[in-house]
Formats: structure tokens, sequence, C-alpha cells
């Protein structure tokens, strides 16, 4: 597919164009992203509460992350389309982490994959671009690690949880990420990471000095259940308009058919 957006070309974008970046999660998704001009798709695990009904990332397999991932692909978005790793995948051994990446790359057909945690996974990082799979780090909350964490949380408000994350950001770029996520970074310590390493920083929650953004789509479009992120604004209230349609159909339906039935 020529004309594609690679790792390459978000890798050049940082100090010259501000990324883009949504989760798609199935082929109409990856159709309306691309066509929108989205730079960078995220088939991410936040498939398990965004649209699986889980209440975490944390139920979400390597199997899911495949299944959706080829749906994306088969849209042949314009737009880069980076995998998840799920759950304690990067913490099995080498040859299992690069046997779960080779999948997401030869069976999903993925052009990256994300990776969540820093200096911890950074060998793998290493190991991983060495094989020739294009990594997109993710610092900051790590949502694999609630049931660790307890409660969704902002990171990076004090120097030591600060000098931590640069450390973190540091080490994935030295192990070859082509770009970083930073979800729920204290903005000022976004910025701080953010000047502190050439690859570009893709935040969430992380305030405006990034460069670039993500965000989860079905809160963008009012389509989920629950809670919608603070950072996250609402473009469209499609949840609002289904059921709309949905009751229109219904009401459409019931006042039809044979005499004696409707009502
Ligand atoms: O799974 C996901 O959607 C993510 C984004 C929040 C970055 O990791």
């Amino acid at each position: 597919m020529p004309g594609r957006i690679t790792v390459q070309t978000i890798r050049r974008m940082k100090g010259k164009q501000l990324i883009v970046a949504i989760t798609a999660y199935d082929a109409n998704g990856a159709r309306h992203a691309s066509e929108a001009g989205i730079d960078l798709i995220l088939v991410g695990d936040s498939v398990g509460n965004a649209v699986l009904g889980m209440p975490s990332t944390v139920s979400v397999t390597l199997e899911m992350i495949i299944h959706h991932t080829s749906a994306v692909v088969r849209a042949q978005p314009h737009s880069l389309v980076v995998a998840d790793l799920p759950f304690a995948e990067a913490r099995y051994s080498m040859d299992h982490l690069l046997d779960s990446c080779r999948r997401l790359l030869q069976e999903a057909r993925a052009d990256a994959v994300k990776l969540e945690g820093g200096i911890g996974i950074a060998d793998s990082v290493a190991n991983l671009v060495l094989a020739g799979i294009p990594v997109l780090g993710h610092i900051g909350l790590l949502p694999q690690r609630i049931n660790d964490l307890g409660t969704y949380r902002r990171f990076g408000r004090n120097s030591s949880e600060r000098d931590h994350l640069i450390a973190d950001a540091r080490a994935l770029e030295k192990a070859g990420a082509f770009a970083i996520v930073a979800e729920m970074v204290e903005a000022g310590t976004a910025k701080a990471i953010r000047e502190a390493i050439s690859v570009p920083l893709i935040g969430i929650g992380s305030g405006d000095d990034c460069d670039g953004q993500i965000r989860v789509v079905t809160d963008l479009l009012g389509l989920g259940h629950g809670k919608v992120p603070s950072f996250a604004k609402v473009y469209a209230d499609l949840g609002k308009a289904t059921r709309e349609a949905l009751g229109a159909y219904a009401g459409d339906v019931r006042s039809s058919g044979p005499a004696g039935t409707s009502g």
C-alpha cells in the first residue's frame, strides 16, 4: 500500500507536525479513522472495557487482539496500525514474547506492537526491535497493572516519579522504541519527558505539551458505558443517536404488520 504511514513517518513528525492517534477495534472503525486522516490506529487492549464489557484490560488475550487487529487491517487503512500486547505477555520468556509479537505482525498483519512498561522491559524492547518488530512504548498509568495499583491515577506528580518516568522514556528510546505513549502523566512532567527524548511522546490525559495525542474512540463518540475520563472531549453522542434510531425502527415495526398485532 504505497503512501501508507510508517513508523518512520511517525518518528519524523516530532517537532514538525502533531501526531493524531485513536483506538479502533474493527474494520468499520479503521475505515472511519483512516478517512478522517488519523495518523496512527491503536488496536488497544482497551477493547476489553470499551467494547467487550470487561471491567478492565486484564482479561484481554492475545487471541482477542489478533482477532480485532486482523479486522482493522482488512480495512486497509492509510494510518499506521499498532497492536497492543496484552496483559503479562511481556513477562514470559523472550522466546514467548517474540512469538506473541511475531503473531501480531505475521497473522494479524499489524505494523508495530505496543508494550506497557519502562526500564523493566527495555531489554525485551531492544530484542524485539533487533528482530524487526517496531515498538511503541507506554509509560505513566499502565492499566494492565490495575490489580496492583488498586485505582487509576495520575503519575509524575512529584520529583521522584518525574525522574523515574524520564528514565523510563530514555530507556525505551535507547532500546529503539519509535514513539512512546504517556498515559495520565502530570502535564509538566510530560513536557519534561518530551524534551528529554528524541522520539515522539504521544499523550493521553497528559496535557497539551506532547508531540501528539491518542484517545479511546468510544470516549470521543459517546459510545461507551460508564464515566468518560475528564480529559476526553466528547465530539459526538452516537450512543444517543443509536438508541433513537433503534427506537424509531422498533416503532415502525410495531406499528406495521398484520391487523391486531400493532401497539
Ligand atoms: O489500550 C488502549 O487503548 C491504550 C490507550 C489508552 C493508549 O493503551
